[in-house]
């Protein structure tokens, strides 16, 4: 079933050449979250993949906030938005990395995130494992158990799970 939903996962996705810099492969998830029958089976196939209790899913700006938050409920737990800089009100914690060209940084909101809280990482790509390590930094930072990670995509060519050793990662879809 969950092959199944992979090749219909890999059918719904739109690859964009040069977006949004030329040389980037963009790949586009909307078409899939238009599509109510196969969000809702992604959906129960990310909930379905979490082996343990979770206190809290943690979603990445922007498109994990959208799979971050059906799979919270279907879980009974709460939701942590990760966000870019300068996004959320404060007090913030915050965590950066590096890109191709310069740094970024993401931020949460500590007071949202209970010590010792069991927190699922969620995003749409996980590309070169930059956002999703800094994340996971953040999250430990800020006293959480980061107790898996778990992609729509992963583009293994890119190498980002290196950037996640120690912890369970987990992909619907491997290109
Ligand atoms: C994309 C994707 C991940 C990140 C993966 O987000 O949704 O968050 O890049 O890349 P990495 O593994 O190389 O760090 P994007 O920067 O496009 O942000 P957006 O969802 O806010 O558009």
């Amino acid at each position: 079933a969950r092959a199944a939903l992979a090749r219909r996962v890999d059918a719904l996705m739109r690859t964009v050449p040069d977006f949004p810099e030329p040389g980037i492969q963009f790949r586009d998830i909307m078409p899939l979250l238009a599509d109510a029958d196969a969000f809702a089976a992604v959906v129960d196939a990310f909930a379905a993949a979490v082996p343990e209790p979770v206190d809290l899913v943690a979603g990445m700006e922007a498109r994990g906030f959208l799979l971050a938050a059906p799979v919270a409920t279907a879980l009974g737990a709460g939701v942590v938005p990760v966000r870019k800089a300068g996004k959320l009100p404060g007090p913030v914690a915050s965590q950066s990395y590096a890109l191709e060209y310069g740094t970024a940084a993401v931020e949460v909101q500590p007071f949202t995130i209970p010590d010792g809280a069991r927190v699922l990482v969620i995003d749409d790509v996980l590309a070169t494992g930059g956002t999703a390590a800094a994340t996971v930094r953040l999250l430990e930072e800020c006293g959480a158990d980061v107790v898996g990670l778990s992609f729509l995509v992963e583009l293994e060519a890119l190498a980002g799970r290196a950037q996640l050793e120690g912890h369970r990662v987990d992909a619907l879809l491997a290109l």
